[in-house]
């Protein structure tokens, strides 16, 4: 089976998709990471990210391994563990410059493609295996024919609150206002390139503003039985 989850930033996706993965016995894949992990080795390398050419010939021979187990998943980019450094301000800031170049986009997903049919046909098992993928163009492109499609939403109070809660520990006034500005300004980049605020045609929208993170994973799971 493949649960393709899409959302944008703070809607809880990340939370929500490992628990609908781990409750399923499914595998995870965070296409987030992904671009994180393609930012991060274009810096390493010393890439200037406006340069298109640079970026996408060293996307093309990035060594990435992405480890799909929801409980603890992991990145490496030859051989190094980035799962943290990904997450740092200054590939935030930078991800959104990587991720609208489209040889980067086409790269990905095609390695993204390949690890959900992976998942979907094992060798030698008929089935009862597969992935949720997350991110923001997984359940338009990367897999519209997927099993189950999720459009994961949040108003942008929710979404401010949680961004903020997960970068600086809490969500009070200041936080919020810290965070506001690079997640609207990252939203705004990334909508040129993908379209991950309205549902496509068989898209359900989950909204996950006032549920909690069990709640949002029960709506999913009910998606999912549907
Ligand atoms: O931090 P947040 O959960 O908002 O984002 P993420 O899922 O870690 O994704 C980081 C960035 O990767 C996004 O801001 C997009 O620029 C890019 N991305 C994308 O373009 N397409 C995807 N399928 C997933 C992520």
């Amino acid at each position: 089976m493949t649960v393709a989850i899409d959302g944008p930033s703070g809607s809880g996706k990340s939370s929500v998709s490992k628990g609908v993965a781990r409750r399923l016995g499914l595998a995870y894949l965070d296409t987030g990471a992904m671009y994180r992990a393609a930012t991060w080795w274009c810096l390493h390398r010393g890439e200037d990210l406006a340069d298109q050419d640079a970026v996408a010939h060293a996307v093309r021979v990035m060594p990435l391994v992405m480890g799909l187990d929801p409980s603890g998943p992991t990145v490496h980019v030859d051989g190094t563990d980035v799962g943290e450094a990904i997450r740092s301000t200054e590939i935030s800031t930078a991800v959104s410059a990587v991720a609208t170049n489209l040889a980067v986009r086409a790269e990905l997903r095609r390695l993204q493609r390949g690890v959900i049919e992976a998942e979907r046909t094992p060798a030698g098992f008929a089935g009862g295996r597969g992935v949720v993928a997350e991110g923001r163009d997984i359940t338009t492109v990367v897999a519209p024919d997927a099993d189950v499609r999720v459009l994961l939403t949040a108003s942008e109070e929710a979404r401010l609150a949680r961004r903020s809660l997960d970068v600086h520990g809490t969500a009070d006034a200041a936080a919020v206002e810290a965070t506001k500005d690079q997640v609207l300004r990252r939203d705004r980049d990334d909508a040129t390139v993908s379209q991950f605020h309205v549902a496509a045609d068989g898209v359900v929208t989950v909204d996950s503003s006032e549920l909690d993170l069990e709640q949002t994973i029960d709506a999913v799971l009910s998606v999912v039985e549907q």
